[in-house]
């Protein structure tokens, strides 16, 4: 059905091909291209995880004017995406404000994890993409699963005790419940850097609101989907379509305000300039897919303001966790130093997720610190032009302030 449906999309396509020219070579590249495009080194690492899914971890080992050097040390920092994101969300800018490139800069080994069902990591060793039963699961198996044996491969590959985590929206979510959920990777973790944090998402305002409203709303007909039809893949990433689509932000009248606006309400008003001219390099590289499960599972935490596991049905969680209703995450078993990165004008990740839910659930010995970044929306981490200077360049100044040895560039 779904590739029914992109066929159709694309033979219309054809018809606009015109308006499919990006000047920006990087629109028509894969991420690992991108990483070499820009002059550093590219590994691509295959992670199976205890459920049978085939992941993609990318790496890049050091910075583009580093050279092997025995006498210094680098330390493994492990870039988590959000919902829809993929590891190319690190990799979208120049390497003045693209945070793998200005870590791996910064004497970092950098990894990059594509979780389940983003265009990276669409295997599995038994079951296929296009099978319902693939699609079958949310954050908490992400949690369970894919960190887990990513933390292990990092750490088997990297040939450190430890890797830090730097997680974006969803990847501070999976940071969270990965350590409440396994604690004994609370030894294998030594911090997390936690850029948009997301508790419940019960916070959020924007469109995003409006769709945890409408399953609120439409909660019979989602139940009636998810029993009848399972789990399928959705925010796929499709280039053919969206390049086009964001190009005419650029060539019609006033487009550039509609995509402001449309930028504004999902995202936060950001008091940065989005670079609209290189729309069609992050539409070609975004979004990523996840699964309704998932988007489900969001929307339920959303909706009940806490951080629990999914509620298939009252069946369903006896045969899951021995109990009708999901589990709560205890995030008092976290135990890693946390450091949050907020943005004032990030729809998402907000300060009243933070105080309401994160604050009460984390011990306050492992909160160090919130740092406040004014402007930020939900993806200035990622694609703003000061990213260096207001993310990127303190979590590199913290780590280096506690390991010693650490390479210079
Ligand atoms: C915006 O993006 C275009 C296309 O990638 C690039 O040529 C231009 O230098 C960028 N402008 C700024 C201010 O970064
Ligand atoms: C949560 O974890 C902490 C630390 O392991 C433990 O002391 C506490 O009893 C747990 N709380 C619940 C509700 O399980
Ligand atoms: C190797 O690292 C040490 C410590 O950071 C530095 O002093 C030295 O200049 C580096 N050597 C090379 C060839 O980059």
């Amino acid at each position: 059905m779904m590739y029914l449906l992109q066929l159709v999309v694309v033979l219309a396509l054809f018809h606009f091909s015109s308006a499919d020219v990006v000047a920006d070579p990087e629109a028509y590249m894969t991420a690992i291209d991108l990483i070499k495009y820009w002059g550093y080194p590219a590994e691509e690492h295959e992670v199976h995880t205890a459920d049978g899914y085939i992941l993609n971890l990318f790496r890049i080992p050091h910075g583009r004017r580093s050279r092997t050097n025995s006498s210094c040390r680098r330390p493994a920092i492990l870039l988590v995406h959000g919902m829809a994101g993929g590891a190319s969300e690190f990799l979208l800018n120049p390497p003045p404000s693209c945070p793998a490139f200005l870590l791996a800069d910064a004497g970092f080994d950098v990894f990059l994890m594509n979780h389940r069902g983003t265009t990276y990591s669409k295997r599995h060793e038994s079951l296929k993409e296009w099978d319902n039963k693939y699609w079958q699961w949310t954050l908490d198996e992400m949690a369970r699963y894919d960190s887990p044996a990513v933390i292990d491969r990092v750490l088997e590959i990297s040939g450190e005790k430890g890797v830090y985590w730097v997680g974006h929206s969803q990847g501070t979510a999976m940071g969270y419940m990965t350590l409440a959920d396994s604690p004994e990777y609370n030894s294998k973790v030594k911090g997390l850097f936690q850029l948009a944090p997301q508790g419940s998402g019960g916070y959020t305002t924007g469109i995003i609101r409006a769709a945890f409203w409408l399953y609120e709303t439409a909660k019979p007909v989602v139940d009636f989907y998810r029993i009848a039809l399972g789990s399928h893949e959705v925010s796929f990433q499709f280039p053919l379509v969206y390049r086009p689509l964001v190009r005419l932000c650029n060539i019609i009248p006033g487009g550039d305000q509609i995509c402001d606006y449309a930028t504004h309400y999902l995202f936060g008003p950001s008091s940065r300039t989005l670079n609209i001219t290189r729309a069609p390099v992050y539409l070609s590289h975004i979004p990523s897919g996840t699964s309704t499960w998932n988007a489900l599972h969001w929307a339920q935490l959303a909706v009940r303001r806490t951080v629990e596991h999914m509620d298939h049905n009252p069946a369903e969680n006896v045969r899951r966790y021995g109990s009708e209703t999901p589990p709560r995450y205890n995030y008092s078993r976290i135990d890693v130093p946390i450091y949050h990165f907020l943005g004032d004008a990030d729809y998402l990740g907000t300060k009243a997720e933070m105080d309401n839910v994160l604050l009460k659930m984390l011990r306050k010995e492992v909160v160090k610190e919130l740092i406040i970044i004014p402007g930020y929306n939900h993806i200035d981490y990622v694609v703003a032009d000061d990213c260096a200077e207001m993310v990127f360049n303190p979590i590199a100044t913290i780590v280096r302030n506690q390991e010693s040895g650490m390479c210079e560039h």
